[in-house]
């Protein structure tokens, strides 16, 4: 097992993208929507939840919000920082706790939480073995009946930025997307905006991976759907009747089989039956 849980490389990217506001544009706002919507549907109010690798605390400090007591931990101190600032602007409503640590080694009492978050440790921790053991650390922490959303990134999320963005120009992009095809292992030895050091799952794989954990796999789901690669997203977004059509085109494709690597994002909805 690596024993940190961040590569350089890792720290290095996240210090520039401005993870904070990934969400708020373009097509992380279509995985923001279709996310929380994959969440409500499995998680009753006034739960406690944990948000491992919750990085600034979008999701978190949302669901804190809403009345849960939330727990973040992620391996950045930097994001960390940043999900403590984003929960002091809702006085009343902020996390519960925010602390730097790491998926594999969770360092909190068994059988303490509703839910578990996994959205970002898993495509980061790129050996299978480091994925088993942050699954069952993240089983370790849910009660008997709670549940876990696992996110992992498509094998074929390169492949299909490539081709809508024009990247392919670029003949190092292809030579990372040949190895993401190939292994799933992606690495960006570019200085590009290519993201960074990452396992791309298939969708089916992540699934077999809970269930090694012992979790029971309650459903899979492709998280953006075909939105994500319009061209014109940002204008057809603003429009409320046309972004309804979007979660709508998402959420008819969410669990069919052949299309779950279309989407960017997967999720896995588990549960301890233990
Ligand atoms: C793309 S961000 C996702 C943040 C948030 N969960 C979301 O979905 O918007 C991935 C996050 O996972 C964190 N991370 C990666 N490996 C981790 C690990 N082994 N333990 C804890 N956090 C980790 C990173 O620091 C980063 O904040």
């Amino acid at each position: 097992m690596n024993p940190e849980p961040l590569p350089p490389e890792i720290i290095t990217y996240y210090r520039q993208a401005g993870e904070a506001a990934r969400l708020l544009g373009g097509a992380g706002q279509v995985e923001l929507a279709r996310t929380q919507e994959i969440i409500l549907r499995h998680l009753p109010p006034g739960r406690v939840v944990l948000d491992v690798g919750g990085g600034p605390g979008v999701y978190a400090c949302w669901l804190a919000a809403l009345g849960h007591e939330v727990h973040l931990i992620d391996a950045s101190p930097m994001h960390v920082d940043q999900a403590r600032v984003a929960s002091g602007r809702q006085p009343g409503r902020e996390l519960a706790s925010a602390r730097v640590g790491d998926a594999r080694r969770l360092e909190r009492p068994d059988a303490s939480a509703d839910a578990v978050l996994l959205l970002g440790p898993l495509y980061h921790l790129t050996q299978q073995p480091d994925r088993i053991v942050a699954l069952g650390e993240a089983r370790r922490e849910l009660k008997p009946g709670g549940v876990l959303f696992a996110a992992g990134i498509s094998r074929f999320a390169s492949l299909f930025d490539g081709l809508f963005g024009g990247l392919f120009r670029d003949q190092a992009y292809v030579a990372i997307v040949e190895r993401d095809l190939t292994d799933g292992q992606h690495r960006n030895p570019t200085s590009e905006d290519y993201f960074t050091t990452a396992y791309f799952h298939l969708p089916h794989e992540l699934a077999a991976e809970v269930t090694q954990a012992g979790l029971t796999v309650l459903e899979l789901l492709g998280v953006e759907g075909p939105a994500w690669l319009l061209p014109d997203l940002e204008s057809r977004w603003a429009d409320p009747r046309e972004r309804e059509r979007l979660i709508w085109a998402a959420r008819s494709v969410e669990r069919e089989p052949t299309l779950l690597g279309l989407s960017a994002h997967v999720i896995v909805v588990a549960q301890n039956r233990r």
